[in-house]
């Protein structure tokens, strides 16, 4: 789990810095935000199997994937570029701004592990007036969609596993320092299940890869403010 291995990244910075205040300052407050957002996540998770349309409201999906970026804090390395591209004015859409976060979280550090220390990654919100034809995930029906793209210049993913990525516990990083568990897709998965989004994934062995999180737009749209 990502909010995990963030807060383990910091415990063990915290560890192996034991005479650096202010080192120890800045992970005490992200355990503590990834502690909230833990909790969050779990109420979220409890609550929206029995929340109605009208609480499942996220206003900003431009705000959820800005906000990405800071969360990853010293697991971006240096030869990493991160571009975000958003769009001003984009409507309200169905969703939980925590599950979301998920989501991207667990998406960007995939693009990482797959870009060993150097690359291109690339966040990115855009209306969606047509549905893709390919969808690994069909997402639920409405007038209009936002698209959330998460694209990296890693080393991509092979036809074979392309069609395995969002089964639990699979991994090509068993082996791999990294020790992947093969649970951040088919939690992604679960989550845009849950939610009603789509899912779908472009990829090229040694070019790259683009996951796209389909979000359906609210009919009735909701007085701004
Ligand atoms: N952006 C990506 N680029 C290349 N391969 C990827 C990417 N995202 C996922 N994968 C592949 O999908 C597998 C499953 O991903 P995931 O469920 O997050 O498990 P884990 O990251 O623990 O291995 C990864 O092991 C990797 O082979
Ligand atoms: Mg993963």
């Amino acid at each position: 789990n990502s909010i995990l291995s963030i807060i383990r990244g910091s415990t063990q910075i915290i560890e192996a810095n034991p005479d650096n205040p202010d080192k120890i300052r800045t992970r005490l407050s992200r355990i503590k935000s990834m502690v909230e957002q833990g909790s969050t996540l779990v109420k979220a998770m409890l609550g929206f199997s029995r929340a109605d349309d009208a609480a499942l409201l996220l206003p900003d999906v431009n705000a959820v994937v800005t906000e990405t970026v800071p969360l990853l804090g010293d697991r971006l390395p240096p030869e990493v570029t991160v571009t975000v591209d958003v769009k001003e004015g984009l409507p309200v859409v169905h969703g939980s701004r925590e599950l979301l976060q998920q989501i991207l979280i667990n998406l960007v550090l995939n693009a990482l592990d797959a870009m060993e220390g150097r690359g291109q990654l690339t966040l990115r919100c855009q209306r969606l007036h047509r549905l893709p034809g390919n969808q690994i995930l069909p997402a639920a029906r409405a007038e209009e969609y936002v698209a959330v793209i998460v694209e990296d210049t890693g080393c991509g993913i092979s036809p074979e596993n392309l069609s395995r990525i969002f089964e639990p516990f699979f991994t090509t990083k068993a082996f791999s320092t990294r020790h992947g568990t093969g649970l951040g897709l088919s939690m992604v998965y679960e989550f845009c299940k849950e939610l009603g989004y789509g899912l779908n994934v472009r990829s090229e062995l040694r070019r790259g890869t683009a996951f796209t999180i389909i979000i359906p737009v609210l009919n009735d749209q909701p007085p701004a403010g």
